[in-house]
């Protein structure tokens, strides 16, 4: 059931608040404001390594929590596709944990790299949506994300419900290494859960995004640029994108713009920026300067202040919330899923069964 919206992958993207609430709710207890995460067969505060393995949209979710676990717990953490690593021969240290993300739970591929973390030595944590799954029933520990049914082929609501569980689990693991002080779970407790208050803020930005969308629906490439967490939301915007308007993306660590793709820039080539202000954000945009310095017409996805500064020289505009960076790569997820909704919209694709594409790869 669409409920009032034309497609599953929008009622996906607008439910958002809702079930990130819902799985917020297995992972914090908002009333002593601290974590609850489930019970690990290794200790936290002493566990060498995290690797971190899952496929597309997944990954990307992954990706941002390495730059979480990195920050709050200060622990080494690797990430990688699923068919890239079950190949490699990966050498993983005794005793480290492997954390598995994924929608379906029966992803072949993810399915075998944890396998051979298992047979490695690696405890098993897993992230699934599908509680009756491959994966999770071969895992140690489950976190489940609350995200019920995705039905449209491209992830919304997984991807953010996977984020939201990721980051209590990097300050779960901050807090027991003592890399967080104690005093700042309520606060970083409180920070998660106003979550969905924000997305559904952004949200209600839908019909400015829809109007640009048709103008991104016109072009043939499009790029996009994040550094830090935000990177990962710029590999997820332009996977979101391709798969479903056919329009060629690619995302880009903004400080890699001069190493080769800048070359792609000109006024033919929409650039989407995505930097709300933070410590990174001068570095951002002075890279989005150099873009339209070249003719590039840029998109800016920043807080209202990040847009102030950057000057009006910027093609087009996308105002996010002004939220903790801690759960802003969480809420620029969302202009970035409407964008690629309304432009696909525009061009009359099937959004939620795009060409070439299933909800669930099951073979390699
Ligand atoms: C992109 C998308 C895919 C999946 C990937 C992993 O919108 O949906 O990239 O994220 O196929 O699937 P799961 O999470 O089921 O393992």
């Amino acid at each position: 059931d669409k409920g009032n919206h034309r497609h599953f992958m929008a009622k996906e993207i607008f439910e958002q608040p809702e079930v990130i609430g819902h799985t917020l709710a297995n992972y914090v207890n908002p009333v002593d404001e601290t974590l609850r995460l489930p019970k690990l067969p290794i200790d936290l505060a002493t566990v060498p390594h995290i690797t971190i393995i899952a496929c597309g949209t997944a990954s990307y979710a992954g990706l941002v929590a390495k730059y979480w676990f990195e920050r709050f717990a200060r622990i080494s953490v690797e990430v990688d596709i699923a068919s890239e690593f079950r190949y490699r021969e990966a050498a993983l240290p005794a005793g480290g944990l492997a954390i598995f993300i994924s929608q379906s739970g029966e992803t072949a591929d993810t399915l075998a790299a944890l396998r051979y973390c298992k047979a490695h030595g690696q405890t098993i944590l897993s992230i699934v949506n599908v509680a009756e799954s491959s994966i999770a029933r071969d895992s140690d520990v489950i976190m489940r994300t609350h995200a019920g049914p995705e039905i449209g082929v491209a992830s919304t609501k997984a991807f953010t419900c996977q984020l939201v569980a990721l980051a209590a689990l990097a300050i779960g693991t901050g807090l027991a290494r003592g890399t967080i002080d104690a005093a700042d779970e309520p606060r970083l407790v409180r920070t998660l859960l106003e979550t969905p208050r924000h997305v559904a803020e952004m949200l209600s930005r839908d019909s400015e995004i829809h109007a640009l969308a048709g103008e991104i629906a016109k072009v043939r490439d499009v790029l996009y640029l994040g550094r830090g967490h935000f990177f990962p939301i710029a590999l997820e915007g332009a996977l979101k994108l391709k798969e479903i308007s056919y329009i060629h993306a690619e995302g880009y660590a903004a400080g890699e713009l001069k190493h080769g793709p800048i070359a792609l820039v000109d006024e033919n080539v929409p650039v989407i920026v995505i930097a709300p202000v933070d410590a990174l954000y001068e570095k951002t945009i002075s890279n989005m300067q150099e873009v339209i310095a070249r003719g590039g017409k840029v998109v800016l996805i920043s807080d209202r202040e990040g847009l102030d500064r950057a000057g009006d020289q910027v093609w087009a505009k996308i105002e996010m919330p002004k939220v903790d960076p801690l759960i802003a790569p969480i809420i620029a997820a969302i202009p970035v899923q409407l964008l690629a909704y309304h432009a696909a919209v525009a061009k009359g694709t099937d959004v939620d069964q795009p060409r070439n594409l299933a909800k669930s790869v099951t073979v390699e």
